[in-house]
């Protein structure tokens, strides 16, 4: 990987772009970090052992200094395009169904809200604009999100009980869903990135949070080492089988169906409610924008299994099944759709 040294420290205006916003603190810090080219902003630089945007380094370092987990805390982990919209959805639903029943006949928050409005991101929302955001009023049980890898997470939740919740995604259709959003998303003055180039970032690990095998690995190991505490769902799985994961993961946040609720189909309408077909059609969903003002719509395009076969060349695939070989096998995490049909 052909990673650049910044320069040493020079004046800000010439030596460090994509600083606006930032404090002088996480200005200086960029000085001294490997930057590689980045897609949605000039560089991503490596922070921590992870590839990210220099806003995004602003806020892990005040989520990392001020937050304080809570026993009853739910944090749900992603990697970008794997699945989070679709999480978050799940398990405010599980876990608010007291509050917000569902019922096909009553209202519900997710269908006039999207889902990053009701589960925040810790460093594009709670952390993004300030160091000691007021978490008094946050609802009970207190749901985040986040793409912070499992080692930068560790410390602020470390002598909590809260629960993590990680949702894993064939890396081929990860990729596709990456790039099919950022050129979505980015801004004007940033050129579009070709799949090629971009292809080859992902495989090299320089894209936002990667390493993605490091990210997958850091929630991975921890699962098998504390069931408990985290628990790793996989996309494709989920899709194959919701009603049985829509169950694992109210069990294991601690809010499982009862006989009575299963009885009355409960899992199967709040699996229906969280689902795609329902979720992308709402006009929250079609008109809204939500994480960072983007438009709510880019966040549903179509959620299929083994659709990068569409947009991968046979030599792709070659090189990305090496990367997953050389990373991941010794790991035991494997993938369905990883091969072409
Ligand atoms: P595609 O681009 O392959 O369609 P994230 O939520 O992490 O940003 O991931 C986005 C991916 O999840 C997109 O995949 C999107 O279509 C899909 N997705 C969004 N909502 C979903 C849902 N309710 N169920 C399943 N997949 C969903």
């Amino acid at each position: 990987m052909a990673i650049t040294q910044s320069p040493q420290k020079q004046s800000t205006a010439e030596g460090v772009e994509d600083d606006q916003g930032l404090s002088n603190e996480c200005k200086d810090l960029l000085l001294s970090l490997p930057k590689e080219k980045g897609w949605r902003t000039k560089h991503i630089y490596l922070f921590q052992g992870f590839w990210c945007q220099p806003k995004e380094i602003q806020s892990i370092l005040s989520f990392q200094r001020h937050f304080q987990a809570q026993d009853s805390d739910i944090v749900l982990s992603t990697i970008p395009k794997s699945g989070t919209t679709w999480l978050k959805a799940l398990a405010f639903a599980i876990a608010n169904r007291e509050k917000y029943p569902i019922s096909k006949k009553k209202s519900h928050p997710l269908l006039t809200s999207n889902p990053h409005d009701l589960v925040p991101f810790f460093e594009y929302k709670v952390y993004a604009s300030s160091d000691l955001p007021d978490l008094s009023k946050f609802p009970e049980p207190r749901i985040f999100g986040t793409h912070i890898p499992f080692p930068a997470l560790a410390e602020p939740i470390k002598n909590s009980q809260c629960k993590i919740v990680y949702i894993c995604r064939n890396p081929f259709d990860t990729f596709v869903s990456s790039w099919m959003y950022l050129n979505k998303v980015k801004p004007d003055s940033m050129p579009m990135v070709q799949l090629e180039e971009a292809f080859e970032m992902y495989c090299n690990g320089t894209m936002g949070y990667g390493p993605f095998w490091n990210h997958m690995l850091g929630y991975w190991n921890e699962s098998l080492k504390r069931p408990d505490k985290v628990l790793f769902l996989k996309y494709e799985e989920m899709k194959e089988d919701i009603v049985s994961h829509v169950k694992k993961l109210a069990i294991f946040l601690g809010y499982p169906f009862s006989v009575q609720e299963e009885r009355d189909g409960v899992v199967e309408d709040l699996s229906e409610l969280c689902s795609f077909e329902k979720m992308k059609d709402l006009e929250v969903n079609r008109s809204g924008k939500s994480i960072m003002n983007f438009e709510n719509k880019n966040l549903f395009r179509k959620a299929e299994i083994g659709d990068w076969v569409n947009y991968l060349s046979p030599p792709m695939e070659e090189q990305l099944s090496k990367v997953l070989e050389e990373k991941l096998s010794a790991s035991g995490l494997t993938f369905k759709a990883a091969k072409r049909p």
